[in-house]
């Protein structure tokens, strides 16, 4: 059988990913429950970080652990790549030692590299273009806090980024409707766009893509590797703030989401990010067990 990379949610079908939640939220409920589940044991994760990272590691490395399998942690501080050796030779070493890789990476097309070359599964821990692995999550909470996501609303504002970008897959596969708000040259992709302009639709004012939705999502202005631009996008998102009264625009029961680490006071106003629509420590929490399913399938067997 051919092997199955998740680097984006395009490489699972919907049926696929609706499994996936589900059974996320089966396992959160096994771990609650103190049993024992190791389908993974000698199983082990390759993970390779060119950036920081706080919730994925830990999360990926646990779910391992908990699954009975074994995770490694690489950077290319101490690793060859960080000397010159080429992706392609690292991927082929990987694979002959470790059962599956999980890498975030700078460009994309480093991950398709690794997944061109491995033989082994490679999940998309985080690139340039997509963060896959949050919006299992993401999609996790919305189900466990409201029901199935399918023909609801979701505000996305601000920067048209990886996980914007994500966003728009996920409408795509899990059937909800997208309205984007960004400031011009902020856009993302354009290519999705068009793809899922049946599902997705931008707009440049913040209110009007949070009016009448059921959840609101937001990201940081400067995401990692653009620290540079810091204060041109804070002088362009100025008007981009996830405030009380953007809230007030979505339904009362609306959810808020951020995949964190969050900036209080830029995208999101203290107050909603600590208020009572948000569901934030949910939703990291979940990158957890939505990894452990996808671990699990990507993996046993
Ligand atoms: N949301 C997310 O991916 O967080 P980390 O950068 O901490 O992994
Ligand atoms: N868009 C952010 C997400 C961090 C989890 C970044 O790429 O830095």
């Amino acid at each position: 059988m051919a092997v199955r990379h998740f680097l984006r949610l395009l490489d699972l079908e919907p049926a696929e990913l609706e499994a996936l939640v589900a059974r996320a939220i089966e396992l959160k409920r096994l771990q609650r429950e103190g049993a024992e589940h190791r389908p993974l044991a000698g199983r082990v994760l390759a993970m390779l970080f060119e950036k920081s990272s706080t919730r994925t590691r830990v999360s990926f490395e646990a779910g391992m652990a908990q699954l009975g399998g074994h995770a490694i942690f690489l950077s290319p501080r101490d690793t060859q790549l960080g000397r010159g050796e080429p992706v392609a030779d690292t991927a082929r070493v990987l694979g002959r030692m470790a059962d599956a890789i999980m890498a975030r990476t700078y460009a994309h097309a480093t991950l398709e590299t690794l997944a061109a070359h491995a033989g082994v599964p490679v999940i998309n821990g985080l690139s340039d273009r997509f963060h896959p692995c949050q919006l299992l999550a993401d999609v996790q909470t919305y189900v466990e806090h409201r029901g199935s996501i399918a023909g609801r609303r979701v505000a996305w504002i601000g920067d048209g980024n990886n996980m914007c970008n994500s966003y728009i897959e996920a409408a795509r596969q899990f059937g909800f409707e997208l309205r984007i708000a960004c400031p011009e040259g902020y856009e993302p992709e354009r290519a999705l766009l068009e793809e899922n302009a049946d599902r997705v639709r931008l707009l440049r004012d913040p209110r009007e893509a949070a009016e009448g939705a059921d959840l609101v999502v937001t990201d940081v202005w400067a995401s990692m590797g653009q620290e540079e631009e810091q204060a041109q996008r804070r002088r362009d998102f100025a008007a981009y703030q996830v405030t009380p009264e953007i809230m007030a625009r979505a339904r009362p029961d609306a959810l808020f989401m951020h995949c964190l680490p969050a900036h209080r006071g830029e995208e999101v106003a203290a107050e909603v990010i600590d208020g009572p629509q948000s569901v934030v420590w949910d939703e990291a929490e979940n990158r957890l067990h939505a990894q452990k399913a996808l671990l699990e399938r990507l993996m046993a067997g």
